[in-house]
């Protein structure tokens, strides 16, 4: 399962001005960005401009800016008419995600204030409200009646969401399918005179999914109150990092190791023995 989605905010400080940013990623990997200052697209790949080159997303990529203009005027305006106070902040999520079983799911919200607004339903090309409000009604009844859009919103989030995924991953495959090993290291910590915690340090790996596991005296340690393994948690350079801390009691005789197991090491997996 993979999602290509594309976020975008847009903040409203008064009037006459309107801040935009936006970036577009598959999976964890950025592929555009919207440059603030001149709404150009930025690539972050030699390859994804190539890919932004074929299908529909050469459209997109002209029409950018006009799409831009179009929805800050239209959010001045029911700012207006609807006498709402700024700042304003809008946020639209749009894509798709794609199955092992090669279909499709598309979607696109849009939030104002942090909150959920309105949401397309691909299929039925259909606008809905996500909050009862007048606010919600009155944008989502707007949208609906502008058919030519919402058909083409629905041709853009399912056809051509689908087709460009498989284009980058044509054109991306080395970055898509780049893999970084597990760095583990080992050590102690007394908090109690009757407690040691081991912690068990796993970084810089990439793709994301990993298993960490303690094994006492080579048996895997069960989940429990004595085990505790924090969120995987991103680093700077598009790796993870997470740590597993077991509690142990001093000299109880027991021999323990820590076990990585991803995607980069093969069959093979890390074991860091502790003491
Ligand atoms: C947009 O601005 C960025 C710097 O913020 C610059 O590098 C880029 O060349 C500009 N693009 C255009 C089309 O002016
Ligand atoms: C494909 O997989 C998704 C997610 O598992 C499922 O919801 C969908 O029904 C499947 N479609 C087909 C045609 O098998
Ligand atoms: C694990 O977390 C729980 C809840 O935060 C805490 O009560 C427990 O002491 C922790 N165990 C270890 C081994 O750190």
């Amino acid at each position: 399962t993979q999602v290509f989605q594309m976020l975008q905010t847009i903040l409203f400080m008064n009037v006459s001005s309107a801040e935009v940013s936006g970036v577009v990623l598959l999976g964890d990997v950025p592929i555009y960005a919207v440059d603030p200052a001149n709404w150009s697209i930025h690539f972050h790949w030699p390859w994804s401009r190539q890919a932004a080159s074929e299908g529909d997303a050469e459209k997109i990529k002209s029409h950018l800016k006009i799409y831009l203009r179009n929805m800050i005027q239209y959010v001045h305006e029911v700012a207006q008419e609807e006498q709402l106070d700024y700042p304003l902040v809008v946020q639209i999520r749009a894509g798709c995600v794609l199955y092992p079983n090669r279909t499709s799911w598309g979607f696109m919200d849009i939030g104002e204030g942090g909150r959920d607004l309105i949401a397309f339903e691909v299929e039925r090309q259909h606008w809905e409200p996500r909050k009862p409000s007048t606010l919600a009604e009155l944008v989502s009844k707007s949208f609906n009646s502008k058919k030519a859009i919402t058909a083409m919103l629905e041709h853009l989030l399912s056809n051509s969401c689908q087709r460009h995924i498989f284009t980058l991953r044509r054109y991306g495959k080395t970055a898509l399918e780049r893999q970084e090993l597990p760095v583990a290291t080992v050590f102690a910590r007394t908090p109690r005179p009757d407690q040691i915690l081991l912690v068990c340090h796993v970084t810089g790996f990439y793709p994301r999914p990993v298993s960490v596991a303690w094994l006492r005296d080579g048996q895997e340690v069960p989940p429990g109150p004595s085990l505790n393994t924090t969120a995987i948690l991103p680093n700077a350079d598009l790796t993870y990092q997470l740590r597993s801390i077991l509690a142990v009691a001093p000299r109880d005789g027991h021999s323990y190791a820590c076990r990585v197991r991803h995607r980069s090491l093969g069959t093979r997996s890390l074991l860091i023995p502790w003491g």
